[in-house]
């Protein structure tokens, strides 16, 4: 069994679908075994405690730069022996020190088609606001592994939506979110789980990817 250490920073509505997906046996070879947060009292804290996950916050706003705050999250993931790193929804920058220790074994849930509406500054109703000043007809959301690059690296499950008159950005992330976030982002975990996808000439390659 894998153990699967979630990193978040918000309401953890797609720490719930994969809470959800492993109680329903669809995270095969791996269990969510922390939650961590870079905030205090959010409520993904509390869909964690609410099942029976350990937690831990480590506040961002404690540590005065990036690296000191890197090397503290990288040293819980250790200390918490962690087979993978999700961040759902973790809305802090870490630097090259975690992308080191953990190799292709971090994924990132991202509110978009990348290379579309991603990197610095696009993160949660931000993304959808630039999609619809766009005018672009379809959007989605893209699970990737994390590098260095902010958003740049190895895709390995995206999914359309469409953008329909009228949205606002709140509509549209719950439309992304619902069609596309929640399904793909515990679909990658398992498919990681069990050993399906590989990284060849620093492309994702996923066995079983519909
Ligand atoms: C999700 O839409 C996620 O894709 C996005 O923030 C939201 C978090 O919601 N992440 C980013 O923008 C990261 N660049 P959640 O806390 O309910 O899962």
């Amino acid at each position: 069994m894998k153990n699967i250490v979630v990193l978040v920073s918000g309401g953890g509505t797609n720490l719930q679908a994969l809470i959800d997906a492993e109680k329903r046996g669809e995270i095969k070879g791996g269990k969510i075994t922390c939650v961590i947060s870079s905030k205090p009292d959010v409520y993904a804290l509390e869909r964690a405690k609410q099942n029976g996950i350990s937690t831990r916050t480590i506040p961002r706003k404690e540590y005065a730069d990036v690296s000191s705050y890197t090397k503290a999250v990288t040293d819980a993931l250790i200390d918490e022996k962690a087979d993978l790193v999700v961040y759902a929804g973790f809305m802090t920058i870490l630097d090259e020190q975690v992308v080191k220790a953990f190799p292709y074994k971090m994924m990132n849930v991202h509110p978009a088609l990348i290379p579309s509406f991603c990197g610095k500054g696009f993160y949660g109703l931000h993304v959808h606001e630039a999609v619809l000043e766009s005018g672009v007809k379809l959007t989605g959301a893209t699970v990737h592994f994390v590098t260095e690059v902010c958003d740049g690296g190895p895709i390995i499950l995206q999914g359309a939506v469409p953008v329909m008159n009228g949205d606002t950005p709140e509509v549209l992330q719950k439309r992304v979110m619902e069609q596309a976030e929640w399904k793909l982002l515990p679909k990658a975990v398992s498919l990681f789980c069990e050993d399906k996808i590989r990284i060849e000439n620093g492309k994702a390659i996923v066995e079983d990817a519909q």
